[in-house]
């Protein structure tokens, strides 16, 4: 009968050079199942246990735990080995090359309104204008009233306003910045007002949030003709090209004489289109002589200073730079359509 204690540790020094030998994780696996495992060699050492009396048991039992777990431990220290080897193989094989560009990266783009609206503002800073802003919620006196459109005023329905409860509203143009500035500063005046502003409307050529840019120049003299040279120039610069305009007259409550301004249509060349509603033009924008009502609201001498203002549709002026005809394809955000401008 051999010694038990002894059978013992020639079986965790046989097991550990088994483990000491396995090369890989699946050996190392398939090693474990054999100590380890349901029917392991020393799974079957513990089984035993029971068939032998209650003395033998306790002492034998204590040793076969500690073999166990000095197994176990073997096997744990083999696998964190084998792992970091398979690691650092796996590492040692890949190829990879920091260097080279990354994959499926593309830069962004300013938005084709923010590119026209930085040109115009270069044009107009170039000719010696200030750029002002002013809030988009107005109250009805800067909006309307100073504008000389009093309540029940005709034109006011050609504005199809937002309004808020308390009677604020989205400003429908930026037109009562002309009065914000006339406030702050006396003539000489010669600003522009990029800005957003806001109309009940909607279709190929209308958003109900769009662009405008206000003009506004008050000095002793002005008159209509330098209105008209300082729109043909600003066009020439804008296009990079000589354009049909023209000037047709209309009416705004704030300008006398007041006329809209026309570009020959670029969705059909002037043929007419949808775009144009087979007129050949796209309207860019309103303009006119300041009326003295509007200079008198703000304590301007009428008799002594003249100017001219227009308001110009920067999104309008984007859809003939960029040839769109759709306006609203501007404010869907489909990328495919924003990439074409990056
Ligand atoms: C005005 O808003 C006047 N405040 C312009 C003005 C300023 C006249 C100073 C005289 C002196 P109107 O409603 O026509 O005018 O709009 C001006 C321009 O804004 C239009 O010519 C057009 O280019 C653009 N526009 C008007 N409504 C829309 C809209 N819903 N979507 C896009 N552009 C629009
Ligand atoms: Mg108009």
């Amino acid at each position: 009968m051999t010694d038990p204690a002894q059978d013992l540790t020639t079986l965790v020094d046989a097991a550990r050079a088994d483990i000491r030998a396995c090369a890989t994780i699946e050996q190392l696996e398939q090693v474990r199942v054999h100590l380890l495992g349901k029917k392991g060699v020393i799974t079957e050492q513990l089984k035993s246990l029971g068939a032998m009396d209650a003395e033998t048991r306790k002492s034998a039992g204590a040793r076969i735990n500690e073999a166990k777990s000095s197994v176990a431990a073997a096997l744990d220290a083999r696998r964190a080995q084998l792992d970091a080897e398979q690691l650092a193989a796996q590492l040692a094989g890949d190829t990879l090359d920091v260097t080279l560009p990354g994959r499926g990266q593309s830069i962004g783009g300013l938005h084709p309104i923010t590119r026209v609206r930085r040109r115009i503002e270069q044009i107009f800073r170039g000719a010696g204008f200030a750029i002002a802003d002013g809030p988009e919620i107005e109250d009805d006196w800067h909006n309307f009233e100073a504008l000389n459109i009093p309540a029940n005023h005709p034109a006011r329905a050609m504005h199809d306003t937002f309004y808020f409860p308390d009677g604020r509203l989205l400003r429908t143009h930026t037109s009562p910045v002309q009065i914000r500035v006339l406030q702050q500063q006396p003539p000489p005046v010669r600003v522009i007002v990029p800005g957003r502003v806001y109309r009940m409307d909607s279709d190929m050529t209308h958003t109900p949030m769009f662009h405008q840019v206000e003009g506004l120049v008050i000095d002793e003299g002005i008159t209509f003709a330098n209105l008209k040279a300082v729109l043909h120039g600003f066009m020439q610069e804008l296009f990079e090209k000589e354009v049909k305009m023209r000037l047709r007259p209309s009416y705004f409550p704030f300008t006398e004489p007041s006329a809209e301004v026309d570009i020959s249509c670029v969705a059909c060349g002037g043929s007419g289109c949808r775009v144009c509603k087979t007129t050949g033009w796209l309207e860019v924008a309103g303009c006119g002589v300041v009326h003295p009502n509007v200079l008198r609201a703000v304590n301007v001498d009428p008799e002594r200073y003249t100017g001219f203002a227009f308001g110009m549709g920067i999104d309008r002026l984007t859809m003939l730079r960029y040839n769109v005809g759709d306006i609203r394809m501007y404010f869907e955000n489909d990328l495919r359509f924003l990439r074409q401008f990056a």
